[in-house]
């Protein structure tokens, strides 16, 4: 039976439900620019650290107030990188899969991570492959999307596998500027099951092989503007109606806008100097 309600719901629009969400947060206290491991970083530029631990604050306050459930993890003098806690592990089933860093720089973050999952009750897998974690692997659904090519090393996709008994997608990244999965694809609504669920991405970033794969699975996917991820605009966190992304990145705002998603502009401009935004600050934690 058709009412007069259905009529209201526009198809281009659906309605989103905010789930809430238990992630971890890193304050960048010790955040610096000392070393270059990735196109955004130059040591040559000076970095304001209290800058962005207030702007990092911005972030953090935004979460709280959105109702999610924010862990933090204390910062390492000498690990400036540790704000992006993404990298720090991946965490599915109370199962926390730790880090094992490409760039001897960033090494020692793993432990700490690995040893803040083990005080908070995670059953720690301690990985044998070179991983990056949450900065390149995604759920979405029942799969994990993951990417290679830069940091993550593909064998890192079969540990995956093997640790969660979960389909694991392997894309291949080619572009140095989006180094890591979550500068290239940003999840909007994991919950829709079997895999399928609500992505935006940046086409330009992957192969061939891997684009079809994207193509296919997605078909329905937001497409980001090389604009917006020219300042890391996919690098956001969604709870399945609120989006977290950065503030500059007006055409993908419009476009979660369009689909029924409620986008909340943050800037991270200074930390956008180590090369990483919102979802890079954020690692989800799924009990
Ligand atoms: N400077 C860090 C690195 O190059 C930035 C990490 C960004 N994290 C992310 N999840 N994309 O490793």
């Amino acid at each position: 039976m058709s009412t007069n309600l259905d009529a209201l719901v526009s198809p281009e629009a659906p309605v989103r439900t905010a789930l809430k969400r238990t992630i971890l947060m890193c304050k960048p206290s010790y955040f610096t620019v000392v070393y270059r491991i990735n196109p955004w970083m130059d040591p040559a530029v000076p970095t304001d650290t209290s800058l962005a631990v207030a702007q990092w604050q911005t972030l953090y306050d935004t979460y709280v107030g959105l109702g999610f459930d924010v862990h933090l993890i204390d910062p390492i003098d000498g690990l400036p990188d540790m704000v992006y806690a993404a990298n720090g592990g991946f965490v599915i089933d109370n199962i926390a899969y730790g880090a094992a860093f490409t760039y001897p720089e960033r090494q020692p973050e793993g432990p700490a991570y690995m040893d803040w999952f083990r005080d908070n009750g995670f059953d720690v897998r301690v990985p044998e492959e070179i991983n990056e974690g949450e900065g390149d692997f995604l759920l979405v659904g029942d799969v994990i999307l993951a990417g290679t090519g830069f940091r993550s090393a593909s064998n890192s996709h079969e540990e995956l596998s093997a640790i969660y008994g979960r389909p694991v997608i392997t894309l291949n990244l080619i572009n140095p500027n989006f180094y890591h999965l979550d500068t290239a694809i940003a999840v909007l609504d994991p919950s829709t099951g079997s895999g399928t669920g609500d992505i935006a991405y940046l086409p330009s970033a992957f192969d061939e092989p891997s684009l079809a794969i994207l193509r296919e699975r997605y078909p329905d996917a937001v497409i980001a503007t090389e604009e917006d991820a020219a300042i890391l605009g996919l690098n956001s966190y969604s709870d399945g109606y609120n989006v977290v992304i950065a503030a500059r990145a007006k055409d993908f705002e419009r476009q979660l806008r369009e689909r029924g998603y409620n986008p909340i502009g943050v800037d991270l401009s200074e930390l956008l100097l180590g090369g990483g935004g919102v979802k890079c600050c954020t690692l989800e934690l799924r009990r």
